[in-house]
């Protein structure tokens, strides 16, 4: 297995607009994010990944781009850009940005001449259809809710937007528009970016024709659209992917992931597959699905530890050895994994030092998301006027007119919004949190005074050390890394234990992921006696290893030993 820089990194994500604002008109901005370079230094991470500043019209923040050479304005400029760029390198950190190809914004140039006639050079760079007898040319729907084709009247034909009406799809079946994607591409790694996050890339190859999607039920019965088939892992992506690499990424030291909705772990396998020459890891999302009721996105039911272990499991088990996981709990799309996978009250640091253990000890590059280091939870906003998502107020709207009573309208949001990892990030207890002198673009969640990274870095205690003290462990020896890992304790209803082998070392991880208190019996073939106390998350534990062991509510402990 080859051993290199993206493997051992730790990746930092950062969403712009919520990250520090540095000139008080309520929005972060590139300055913000270099004023917080050393903070992100001194936590130890060394890959940052910005979510799109291009220039966009916001329709969906940022990833509906509508020049791909200009940084949105409110960001700042090019030359604010390549000061950060300077900046991250000066302090031996990478920098990778976002891709957003599977769509544009429909401001973008390109869409503007190609939407202008049906002969336009143009028009082929998008997906156009003239409808089906005065209907919409199939029943697939959008990811933000209706169908995902709007009539254009000026040209008179369909065009196809997976996403927002805004973010018109790409036509990768046309050369032209691949190479021109390619020549970008280009570009930003000309200017020393190292790598890029693909956004939903694996949609990129739709199913020639476009055939209906299948129609399925959701948990309360009712009809819905199941288009995924039809355009997630379609039949030319591996095609393009390949394409792509042999084309741009190959021939620079830079790393790429690919968001994958739909990806199951045959195909992650094929994706991450060094010897494919693809990409190198993927962002699967089945664990972001734990708590939804069947098919439906806004819903919520309870997610029980052996469907979470089971399925992180198996993506560590699969990939080994020939592909490469990359490990999350949240991202700009999530709800905050404390309040998801944890306990936002009584246990929000117990819980939150749970997952960052968990986190630093898979086998596979750790993303942590800007706020999770310091243990930030979801909002109540009982307004629907606080939400900006679109996704939130399409679902809204539509719930709404559906006759979806209120309450429950409300409680999906509280659990499945997007809009709770978008909220500001807390950096102390003064007005606004820190975040901004002016007025935030959205609301602040309302428990910054309590919660917030002025108060991490002065309490040694904090999650924030915590997961400092997890990354130098994890650069400090290469079995965090690369070590095989190894599930014991298979049907433990409360505990997630693992070994980690490398090179004669053995890691041993023992997780109480529940706030009841736990007890459980270790394999009579451990070298107990042998075991170093490495790290754990509740200070005074006695920290010897026994073969019974008595966990605390969500306590994690990490030894190691010589030997496998
Ligand atoms: C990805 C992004 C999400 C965006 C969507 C459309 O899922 O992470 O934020 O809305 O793609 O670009
Ligand atoms: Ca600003």
């Amino acid at each position: 297995m080859k051993q290199t820089w993206w493997k051992e990194g730790i990746v930092y994500q950062i969403y712009p607009r919520s990250f520090y604002d540095s000139n008080g008109d309520g929005i972060g901005d590139l300055q913000g994010i270099l004023q917080k370079l050393d903070y992100l230094k001194e936590l130890g991470v060394d890959i940052l990944w910005l979510t799109p500043i291009y220039q966009s019209p916001n329709a969906d923040y940022g990833y509906d781009i509508s020049d791909y050479h200009a940084i949105m304005e409110e960001f700042g400029t090019m030359a604010d850009f390549d000061e950060l760029l300077a900046q991250v390198h000066q302090r031996d950190m990478k920098l990778i940005m976002d891709l957003v190809v599977n769509h544009t914004s429909d401001e973008h140039a390109w869409f503007v001449e190609s939407r202008s006639s049906q002969d336009n050079p143009y028009r082929d760079y998008y997906i156009w259809h003239p409808g089906k007898a005065g209907k919409a040319p199939n029943n697939w729907a959008s990811f933000f809710g209706g169908t995902a084709w709007d009539f254009d009247e000026a040209s008179q034909e369909y065009y196809l937007h997976l996403f927002d009406v805004k973010q018109p799809d790409l036509n990768w079946e046309n050369e032209t528009v691949r190479q021109a994607v390619y020549t970008m591409m280009k570009w930003w790694l000309d200017k020393g970016i190292d790598g890029f996050r693909m956004d939903v890339i694996n949609l990129i190859s739709k199913v020639p024709g476009f055939p209906d999607g299948d129609v399925g039920e959701d948990a309360n019965g009712d009809q819905l659209v199941l288009a995924l088939p039809q355009f997630a892992n379609g039949p030319r992506i591996h095609e393009f992917l390949h394409e792509m690499n042999r084309e741009v990424m190959s021939k620079y030291d830079v790393m790429s992931v690919g968001e994958m909705p739909g990806v199951s772990v045959e195909d992650g396998l094929l994706y991450s597959d060094e010897a494919r020459q693809e990409l190198n890891m993927v962002f699967q999302f089945e664990h972001m699905r734990l708590d939804e009721a069947g098919v439906r996105r806004w819903s919520h039911r309870p997610w029980q530890l052996p469907e979470l272990r089971g399925i992180l499991s198996r993506w560590q088990t699969a990939l080994q050895g020939k592909g490469w996981n990359s490990l999350y709990w949240t991202n700009h799309d999530q709800p905050r994994p404390i309040s998801r996978f944890g306990n936002d009250t009584t246990y929000r640091v117990e819980s939150g030092k749970l997952l960052a253990t968990i986190l630093m000890t898979l086998q596979g590059t750790p993303y942590i998301y800007q706020g999770e280091e310091i243990g930030m939870t979801n909002v109540v906003f009982e307004d629907i006027a606080d939400y900006q998502d679109v996704a939130t107020l399409n679902f809204y709207k539509e719930a709404k007119s559906q006759g979806m009573p209120q309450e429950e309208i409300m409680r999906f949001i509280y659990h499945r919004a997007r809009d709770n990892s978008r909220t500001p990030v807390s950096w102390s207890a003064e007005a606004q949190g820190g975040f901004t002198s002016g007025t935030p673009w959205m609301r602040i969640n309302p428990r910054y005074p309590e919660i917030n990274a002025a108060q991490a870095l002065a309490d040694k205690n904090s999650i924030y050390y915590y997961y400092q003290a997890l990354i130098r462990l994890r650069k400090s020896n290469p079995v965090w890394v690369y070590g095989t890992y190894q599930l014991l304790l298979e049907d433990h209803k409360q505990v997630w234990a693992y070994l980690r082998h490398w090179e004669g070392q053995t890691l041993f991880v023992l997780n109480n992921f529940s706030e009841a208190s736990a007890e459980c019996t270790l394999p009579a073939d451990l070298p107990i006696d042998q075991a170093e106390w490495v790290i754990g998350n509740y200070e005074a534990s006695d920290e010897t290893l026994s073969a019974d062991m008595k966990l605390q509510p969500y306590e994690s402990r990490v030894y190691r030993w010589e030997g496998h």
